[in-house]
């Protein structure tokens, strides 16, 4: 690179191209591996190497059932590849609407409305609610697009330390009374795995006249006993003002959306700046969102295979003696401490046909380094035994259990 040109944005690229050329020359990096082939029971096949996929969001193990080919195809049949245009002029198509509903029976709310990616549904749905002298109070480790979203909004932003009610509390009660209040979390925390407390939360929000938004991308599947989320996790009815999730996860699409009040459904779908100046979902992946909500709830056994899964995971990694945090879900982090340990561990398991992959710093606090491993439906007892054991001999050989 030019060094009389050097700045500020020089600087970073060179030193982001620094630490990955470090993790590449340690043999360390673990990115952007790309999949060749999709297998049954959560394999994958990667360089040729038939592997046990344990990094995959994919919890009920959707991603390649018939039904939601099948929807997906017809889809492209009937509509094509792509929706050229913004859903607010040429581009809603029935089939929007459509899941547009479903998703609104699914939350058990009035309405819902949909956009083209998780990420930019926080974006533009905290940034049309929330602005200027306006409070948001955000969960210290909530997921990094609402940090983005709180942040454009241009509000007071406010952080709550993770699942620390009082700390919450406190925060509200020094806040203006008169001004627009938002509480913000992640249902099911994206790199611990824990559960935000709903229920006490809920009560704050009544209490200082907040309004509460939760992001479920990681409990609709997850959590409840028809895997609707968060609220049938807690016995709860519609208490949540601002439902939002992805298409992404246990639904194998892609895209947000956010379910509520028809009211805050027609404001977002009038104000909300993703949903008027950004092309609409393509009808494949709509329809195949559409057909996903509808198997999730005619196949519970998905549900309960993945919770017997989870039990096993976490059990089993716990009684190795593996730091795996307060996860009670899907999500299950293997605490190494620092990015190397991370590295090795994850190199280790990799090099015995286990694909997991490591999370560190900044997506973590430094220190807390680890494997985020993910657990899934569509794993079998015995691969998820066998996945446990490559891990335990892995982390005894580097002294991170006895
Ligand atoms: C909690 C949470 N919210 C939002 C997103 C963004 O969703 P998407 O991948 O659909 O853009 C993610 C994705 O990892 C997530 O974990």
């Amino acid at each position: 690179m030019d060094t009389h040109n050097e700045n500020n944005a020089t600087r970073r690229i060179e030193a982001l191209k620094n630490r990955v050329q470090m993790m590449k020359d340690h043999d360390y990096y673990f990115y952007n591996q790309p999949v060749e082939q999709i297998l049954e029971g959560a394999k994958v096949k990667v360089k040729g190497r038939t592997m046990g996929m344990y990094a995959s969001y994919s919890y009920l193990g959707l991603v390649n059932h018939p039904r939601i080919n099948e929807a997906a195809k017809k889809a492209v049949d009937q509509w094509g590849t792509g929706t050229n245009g913004v859903r607010t002029l040429a581009g809603t198509l029935t089939l929007h609407n459509e899941l547009e509903e479903t998703i609104a029976n699914f939350k058990h709310t009035e309405s819902a409305i949909t956009y083209t990616s998780g990420y930019v549904t926080n974006l533009t749905v905290i940034s049309s609610l929330m602005g200027r002298g306006d409070y948001i109070f955000s969960d210290k480790i909530n997921h990094a697009s609402i940090v983005d979203g709180c942040l454009m909004s241009g509000a007071e932003f406010r952080r709550f330390r993770h699942n620390d009610m009082e700390h919450l509390e406190g925060l509200l009660k020094n806040a203006p009374s008169d001004i627009a209040k938002l509480v913000i979390a992640d249902s099911v925390f994206s790199m611990d795995g824990d559960i935000i407390d709903l229920p006490k939360t809920i009560e704050l929000c009544k209490k200082y006249n907040a309004w509460l938004m939760i992001d479920e991308a990681h409990s609709v599947g997850v959590l409840g006993k028809t895997g609707t989320g968060i609220e049938e996790h807690f016995g709860l009815g519609d208490v949540i003002d601002i439902k939002m999730g992805t298409l992404s996860k246990t639904i194998p699409s892609v895209g947000g959306y956010v379910a509520g009040k028809k009211d805050l459904i027609d404001y977002l779908r009038h104000g909300s700046r993703a949903y008027i100046f950004s092309a609409a979902l393509p009808p494949a992946q709509a329809a195949a969102a559409n057909e996903s909500f509808k198997v999730i709830l005619d196949e519970p056994w998905r549900i309960d295979r993945l919770n017997a899964n989870t039990k096993q995971f976490i059990g089993g990694l716990k009684g190795m003696g593996f730091d795996t945090l307060l996860t009670e879900t899907a999500i299950v982090p293997v605490m190494c401490g620092t990015d190397e340990m991370a590295f090795e561990l994850t190199k280790q398991c990799q090099e015995n046909d286990i694909f997991v992959l490591p999370v560190v710093s900044p997506a973590v606090q430094e220190g807390m380094s680890r494997l985020r491993a993910t657990v899934t439906a569509a794993h079998e007892p015995a691969d998820i035994e066998h996945a446990m054991s490559v891990i335990e001999t892995a982390g005894r050989k580097m002294g991170l259990i006895k």
